[in-house]
Formats: structure tokens, sequence, C-alpha cells
């Protein structure tokens, strides 16, 4: 089986999550790994099943994510498919599903596409590495929601056990036609 894994990352972490769901889909399966900021023309009939991960910035999926979605639409509601979001809100347990991150829930509220599977993951905060005025920002967030102030620090809050149990939830779609 062929499977495509697109991903929308900015600061590397969900890249970093797709290429770990990758390893781990390959083992079983063909599988390929794009940039969705940089995957033009692309024909998902070479695939089997598709995957599409992004994170949120400033309340926001990168607009790549509606474009592509939006483009290819019918064909990602033909085949088994997948959605993962990266968020820092998603620390937090209890804002960890697609029901309970409102930026999941209001994504799915607004697009066509009806992916079999979907979850959300926390992110990471990794203050050393942001522009100033993001530092200021997401320490005010973070202040605001109880969360990491210290801004010398690197967090990574991403839950690896979700993450391969998604992958295995993933692999076992293709039984299940
Ligand atoms: C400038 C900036 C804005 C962010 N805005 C949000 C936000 O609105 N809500 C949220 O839950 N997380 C927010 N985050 C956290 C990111 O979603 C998190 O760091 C994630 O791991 C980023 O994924 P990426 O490295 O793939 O871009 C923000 C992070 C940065 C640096």
């Amino acid at each position: 089986m062929k499977v495509l894994i697109l991903y929308s990352s900015r600061d590397g972490q969900t890249q970093t999550i797709a290429s770990y769901i990758a390893k781990q889909l390959s083992a079983e399966d063909s599988c390929e790994i794009k940039d969705l900021s940089q995957v033009g023309q692309i024909d998902l009939n070479q695939y089997q099943q598709v995957m599409i991960g992004a994170s949120v910035r400033y309340g926001h999926f990168s607009p790549v994510l509606s474009k592509f979605v939006n483009k290819h639409v019918e064909q990602l509601n033909q085949m088994p498919s997948a959605f993962f979001a990266v968020n820092l809100t998603a620390r937090k347990p209890e804002k960890r599903s697609p029901q309970t991150n409102a930026y999941v829930r209001k994504f799915l509220l607004s697009t066509p596409w009806q992916p079999t599977l979907c979850t959300v993951f926390a992110g990471a905060l990794r203050y050393p590495r942001y522009r100033w005025i993001d530092r200021v920002m997401i320490q005010l967030i973070m202040r605001m929601t109880g969360g990491e102030t210290d801004t010398s620090k690197e967090v990574e809050y991403t839950d690896w056990q979700q993450v391969s149990s998604f992958s295995q939830d993933f692999l076992a779609l293709q039984y299940k036609k």
C-alpha cells in the first residue's frame, strides 16, 4: 500500500511528528512525506491513504491547509484519510480531542473534508528560538493560561505514545474497507 503524509509546520514540531509517523508506517507500507507548502500539483490517485498534519499559530492553521483540502476534497473523502493538529492548548489533556480543541472543532465545522481519523497533539514551546515579539506574545498567553513563562526554556509537550497509537489506528484503516 502507498501512503502519503503531508505536513504544514512553521517551527518544525509538526514536521518531526509527521516524520515519526512516516517511520512507523514505513515498516508496513510505502510511505511518502511532503511539505504541504511545497507540494504543488499532486495526483492523490497514486496513494491509498492520505494523512495531513498542521500546526496552529495565533489561532489559525496555515492557509495552505484549506487551500489543499478544498482542491482535493473529492478524492480525500473517497479514501481513508486522517488529520492531526498540533498546538499548545493541547498540552492540557482535556483540550486534546477534536471535540474539545477549539481550533480543530472550528476547522472540522468549516471544511467539506471528512477525515476518517482526526486527533490533536500537544506541540512544543521553544522560547529561545522565537523572534522577540513572538516570545513576548507566547509568554503572555502562557501567563494567562497557567503555562511555562521562563523564556530560557524549551519544552516538548508531545505525547509520543499518543502519536504511535494514532499511527497504528491509521494503519488499521486499510483493513476496514
Ligand atoms: C508565534 C506563535 C503563535 C502560536 N499561536 C498558538 C495559538 O494560537 N494557539 C496554540 O494553542 N498554540 C499556539 N502556538 C504553539 C504552536 O502551535 C506550537 O509551538 C507547535 O508545536 C508549533 O508547531 P510547528 O513547530 O510545527 O509550527 C504558537 C506558537 C508560536 C511560536
